[in-house]
């Protein structure tokens, strides 16, 4: 179930009744700033008890002094109502104040375990999630509770108590004049009732457009190239163009509701006035009531309609954030993670083989990918692994990294299953060199350390020089402290695979893994390196995939796979001599290598 929401989360329900479970784990969110929580209220109640007092006055003021024409008495009066409007405006400054620090500080709090929660998703996640939509996540549905937190709940039960004292006051000045200012109460709730329904309606197809927009716009900006590439903007902008038109029209028609709701309070509320004056006048003249009383109620039904209004447009705020928390939660209850055991050792090294043992593993729990895959890569040693693409390859590296699952067998680690280490300690023992680099917006150095501080500034000099980088990295602008721009975009391919083997190397690993890591550098640059690359192997327990079969060669061990199973084992002149897949694959090579040569 929670599974799903992820995965179709624009897809929003409509909440037609408040669901209280969720808002209570919502409002759990408060717990620690319930101190606050506490003033704030205390301040709602005292300034919401303060509004009602001004018409209280102000009939006091008309009938007592401005009728029998007491300046004294006025300017008297005229001093208390400053005196509460001043008070009441700080209550109010300290209530806003208060309510906005501890709403930032909440939807802080919110961020940052939504954030976390994904980094730790299984990999498995990443594949079958758009990343446009996990920015949602931690984006937009976090602001989406902004006003929740940081006005709505407190600003709620301020407005509640604000009606609820201002019926008291009228009930205590004059019963008749508060009865019939609440009989334009149902008139008011159902158009509230109307708008709140048609409101919500539309917000809810706004929020569902933004979240498209911004998948959309993560896919396409993150394959911007293949879009020029083919010519694909009109037809991409037409697609964008579309959702943007129906966002705007569904805002505009969000701002119609708005611009017809507003004036029909104003006229209801002038309606109950009117009432109230045609029914006062005939009763001045008998003396029951008085001139102030009149002006004292006029403001009350104002005053009375107010909140009525907020808390609608209140009432659609906590709608939103429960289509937000809905989504929110979903993601922070999916628990989609690979979790170390209670009892986790520490990986503290190799020392003397890694195993496969009956290996099987499928992505999706149908497709298998991987069958009965055995093998063993004593310490020291190298191992490379040949297969044609989709063979497997990769996911044999996904497996020894533990960023999935697998289903049948066991992977050993000097005997012990991979499932009983402490994934972030086996991690660290080992460098993995893909052929798709990824580089992060920060220094050269930094990208080399990966911010581990066990990493010296002569490792990372030492590491860049072995395998021939510290050249071009000491000819950067700012040397080692070059900031590489978002995803490597000021380094050449070549640059930064080589970045990437002294980030490698930096860490001295216990295992190395090259997966495909020279197949994006030039063969000039891949001679350059590859001695560098034999360097790095030397004496090391690691894993080679490569295309060009000439790294493949001095491999210790070579394994052959086919769709999923392993073929053959052996060195290669073993394999060469059986004849099998891997003379196949590198005769195939040998003789295009031979054609293009000549
Ligand atoms: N993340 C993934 N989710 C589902 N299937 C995958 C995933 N990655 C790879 N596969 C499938 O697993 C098979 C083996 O892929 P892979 O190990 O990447 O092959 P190789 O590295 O040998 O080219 C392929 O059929 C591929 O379609
Ligand atoms: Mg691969």
């Amino acid at each position: 179930m929670s599974q799903l929401n992820l995965m179709k989360p624009t897809d929003e329900k409509l909440y037609k009744k408040i669901d209280w479970q969720m808002l209570r784990r919502l409002l759990g969110y408060l717990r620690p700033y319930r101190r606050y929580i506490a003033y704030a209220l205390t301040l709602a109640v005292i300034s919401s008890a303060l509004m009602p007092v001004r018409p209280v006055i102000f009939r006091w003021a008309i009938d007592d002094f401005v009728v029998t024409g007491n300046k004294q008495g006025l300017l008297g009066a005229v001093m208390l109502v400053f005196g509460v409007l001043a008070v009441s405006a700080l209550l109010q400054f300290g209530l806003s104040y208060l309510m906005q620090w501890v709403g930032q500080k909440v939807l802080l709090d919110i961020r940052i375990s939504v954030f976390r929660h994904i980094q730790q998703f299984a990999l498995k996640v990443f594949d079958t999630t758009p990343v446009g939509r996990l920015i949602t996540r931690v984006t937009n549905d976090v602001e989406a509770l902004n006003e929740l937190f940081s006005s709505g709940v407190v600003l709620m039960i301020s407005d509640i108590l604000l009606v609820t004292w201002i019926v008291g006051y009228m009930f205590m000045e004059n019963w008749k004049l508060a009865l019939l200012t609440i009989l334009a109460l149902p008139l008011l709730l159902t158009a509230t009732s109307i708008f709140r329904k048609k409101v919500r309606a539309v917000y809810s197809k706004i929020r569902h457009e933004v979240a498209t927009m911004n998948s959309f716009l993560n896919e396409y900006l993150t394959g911007i190239s293949t879009v020029q590439l083919f010519s694909l903007q009109r037809a991409k902008f037409n697609r964008f163009d579309a959702v943007n038109a129906r966002h705007r029209d569904y805002q505009r028609r969000s701002v119609l509701y708005y611009a017809v709701f507003f004036p029909v309070v104003e006229i209801i509320s002038a309606l109950a006035l009117t009432v109230i004056l045609w029914y006062s006048a005939r009763n001045i003249f008998s003396g029951e009531m008085t001139i102030g009383l009149i002006v004292a109620f006029a403001q009350f039904v104002e005053m009375f309609f107010r909140p009525i209004r907020d808390l609608t447009e209140k009432y659609n705020t906590l709608q939103s954030a429960m289509a937000a928390s809905e989504r929110i939660f979903a993601l922070l209850d999916d628990n989609r993670r690979i979790e170390d055991k209670p009892n986790a050792v520490e990986f503290g090294g190799l020392t003397d083989s890694i195993e496969f043992r009956n290996v099987d593993f499928s992505y999706d729990g149908r497709k298998s990918v991987l069958k009965n895959v055995s093998f063993t890569v004593k310490k020291g040693q190298t191992v490379a692994i040949v297969g044609a693409t989709g063979a497997g390859k990769t996911s044999i590296i996904n497996l020894l990294c533990r960023f999935y699952e697998f289903q049948g067998g066991d992977i050993l680690f000097d005997g012990q299953s991979i499932r009983d280490f402490n994934q972030d300690s086996l991690r660290s023992r080992i460098a993995l060199v893909l052929q798709d680099v990824f580089l992060f917006s920060r220094s050269a150095h930094e990208n080399i350390t990966m911010g581990n501080s066990q990493v010296s500034e002569q490792d990372v000099k030492n590491a860049a020089t072995a395998i021939g980088a510290d050249d071009f990295i000491e000819r950067l602008p700012e040397k080692y402290n070059t900031q590489i721009r978002e995803r490597g975009s000021n380094l050449s391919v070549g640059q930064k695979q080589l970045i990437s083997f002294a980030r490698a190397l930096a860490i001295n690993p216990d295992i190395l893994i090259l997966d495909e890591a020279t197949s994006s550098v030039d063969a000039e640059t891949e001679q350059l390196i590859e001695e560098s690359i034999a360097r790095l192997l030397k004496g090391r327990s690691s894993i080679v995939i490569a295309h060009r079969l000439s790294t493949v060669q001095r491999a210790d061990v070579i394994i052959a796979m086919h769709q999923g199973e392993i073929r053959e084992i052996g060195s290669h002149s073993e394999l060469l001599a059986a004849n099998g897949l891997y003379a196949k694959l590198y005769r195939y090579q040998y003789g295009i290598s031979r054609r293009t040569a000549a």
